[in-house]
């Protein structure tokens, strides 16, 4: 089968369509031909080598959508044709392949494979964020960073659904008109503007009361600086590079804040989350109050063009790559 591979860590240049060979799902696994492919953020940093692959070549990609194939010992739940998504760590940029059935899960009929293959690992993690981390709920202001973004369109509208002020900033006129079209209350271009400034103006002085903050490096200070005393500073990402070491008083100093560092796989150790979360997202996004936004879809061979538009900012919503 043909596989995107990447060889050494680099740009997008060093991802590679391969011809691989394929053996038959162990026990435990599924074998899944790919119908759509997700592309995140998080594939670039195991990409350039920000994140460290379990070895070299290694297959990217975390999330697609298609139809079962094969069935390993000891698993139950799946026949071969059924119509599944899952979220796994790597191995996805590639026609089919084997994957943990315990992260597998079937699809109903109203979610079709490229809006299946963009809401395994973006919508699961909005689901955590905004469910776990903390419970966003009627009352609660939020400032979603990169809200443009594929994870932040959906943290948008979905903490819209709960009840909460959206706050969202992006890098461009045209990413604020659809952020404010999907539901925002405010969005602030922060190229143009002191975020942290207009967050205050926004809430009257107080401060959101959570930050969710997918950029990194380049928003850090000014998302402490957008919290209200007690406020929570939910660090997912690193979209802009990583965040500098601080000095963990500073949160003593700015109101008793609160920060923390979540990951998606943390949420997905026992099935019954995985099934439950995949269910709960499912239902929003099939009662119209989360619209997946599928900004291209590429064919497999173009994973470089597609990291390529995602790096360069030139995205908003989510991305698929389509086997040929
Ligand atoms: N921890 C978790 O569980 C988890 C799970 C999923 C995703 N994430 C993180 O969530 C973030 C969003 O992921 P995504 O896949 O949906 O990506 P995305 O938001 O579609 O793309 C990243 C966005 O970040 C913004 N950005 C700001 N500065 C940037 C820079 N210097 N270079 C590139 N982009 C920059 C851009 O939006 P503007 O042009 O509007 O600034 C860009 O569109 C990423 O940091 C990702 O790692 C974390």
């Amino acid at each position: 089968m043909q596989a995107i591979r990447v060889h050494r860590h680099g740009g997008p240049e060093v991802m590679t369509l391969d011809d691989v060979a394929a053996g038959p799902p162990r026990a435990g696994e599924v074998r899944v031909r790919h119908r759509a492919i997700g592309v995140n953020f998080v594939d670039t940093y195991f990409r350039s080598g920000a994140y460290a692959p379990p070895a070299l070549p290694f297959i990217p990609g975390n999330e697609a959508a298609g139809e079962i194939l094969e069935v390993g010992a000891g698993v139950e739940d799946f026949a071969p044709g059924d119509r599944v998504a899952y979220v796994a760590v790597l191995g996805a940029y590639a026609e089919a392949r084997n994957v943990d059935a315990r992260l597998v899960v079937r699809l109903p009929h109203a979610i079709g494979f490229e809006q299946a293959a963009t809401m395994m690992l973006k919508g699961l993690t909005a689901h955590y964020l905004l469910h776990r981390t903390f419970s966003v709920g009627a009352g609660h202001t939020v400032l979603i960073h990169a809200a443009a973004g594929g994870l932040g369109l959906i943290l948008t509208q979905w903490a819209r659904h709960l009840g909460a002020r959206v706050i969202g900033t992006v890098g461009s006129a045209a990413k604020a008109r659809l952020v404010q079209a999907r539901g925002a209350d405010h969005v602030i271009d922060y190229e143009r503007e002191d975020f942290a400034a207009r967050i205050r103006e926004i809430t009257g002085g107080r401060g959101v009361d959570v930050v969710y903050d997918g950029v990194g490096r380049k928003t850090f200070a000014g998302s402490l600086a957008s919290l209200r005393p007690l406020g929570l500073l939910v660090s997912h990402g690193a979209a802009s590079g990583p965040v500098e070491p601080f000095d963990i008083a500073l949160l003593m100093q700015k109101g008793s804040l609160y920060a923390t560092s979540p990951q998606l796989f943390t949420h997905l150790e026992n099935r019954e989350d995985v099934v439950a979360m995949s269910r709960h997202l499912f239902d929003v996004v099939a009662s119209g109050a989360v619209r997946m936004t599928i900004e291209a879809s590429l064919p497999l061979s173009e994973a470089a063009e597609a990291h390529r538009l995602l790096e360069g900012r030139a995205t908003s919503g989510a991305m698929v790559l389509i086997p040929d």
